[in-house]
């Protein structure tokens, strides 16, 4: 079964406790949270206070997507509101394997992401630092964008260079049944899907479906 990631920013912000009990009543996996800072994406989204504000109502893994430039000053913060795991992008950190040992320091899961442009092969020198890898399959900063069918071939670069460690792959943006699908064909085993969960008639029946993509 691969894990699913409903992702916050496609949810109703009128009643955010309902939309995440919906979610996690369907059984959903993680909670992902999309934080962008209006630099190193052109949008602006939410920020700490809104992930400490929804942690005493959920029991979900809070898998936090850090969109911001300089990620190293955010990291005290997002660790003192509950997130389980930081994800940053490998463009946005002046010195890498600083930002990633901070994390680490704040007992936190460590997640490295790429941008569509962003070849698989700057993970390596990482790879043993991280619990996660998130492979942006839109260009990142909008919800509800069209999957780019380019980066499968860096999924299954990425999935062989994991070989025998325990680190995820997670694949975010334009996901639905039939994208899934490609991805774990290629070796995805985390799916974050937003518009496709929370705009869905049914989003415990897509959280099912998702979760059991590739089975037979
Ligand atoms: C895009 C975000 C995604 C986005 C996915 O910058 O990182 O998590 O919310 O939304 P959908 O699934 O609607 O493409
Ligand atoms: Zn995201």
């Amino acid at each position: 079964m691969v894990l699913v990631a409903p992702s916050l920013l496609a949810a109703d912000f009128k009643c955010l406790q309902q939309q995440i009990e919906l979610v996690e009543n369907a059984g959903a996996d993680w909670l992902h949270f999309d934080i962008m800072d209006g630099h190193f994406v052109p949008n602006l989204s939410f920020g700490p206070e809104t992930v400490r504000q929804m942690r005493p109502i959920s029991q979900m893994f809070f898998d936090v997507h850090l969109m911001v430039q300089n990620p190293l000053k955010f990291i005290p913060m997002f660790a003192d509101c509950g997130a389980d795991m930081l994800t940053v992008h490998i463009e946005a950190c002046q010195n890498v394997s600083e930002v990633l040992e901070e994390i680490r320091r704040h007992h936190l899961k460590v997640g490295l992401s790429l941008k569509p442009q962003t070849p698989a092969e700057r993970i390596t020198p990482y790879l043993n630092q991280i619990d996660n890898i998130l492979v942006m399959t839109v260009e990142p900063g909008f919800g509800g964008q069209k999957f780019m069918e380019n980066q499968l071939d860096k999924i299954k670069t990425l999935a062989q260079m994991i070989a025998g460690r325990s680190v995820f792959l997670e694949v975010d943006g334009g996901i639905n049944p039939q994208t899934a699908k490609l991805c774990v064909g290629n070796g995805a085993n985390v799916l974050v899907a937003g518009n496709a969960v929370f705009k869905a008639a049914n989003p415990a029946q897509i959280i099912k479906q998702l979760q059991h993509t590739g089975e037979k």
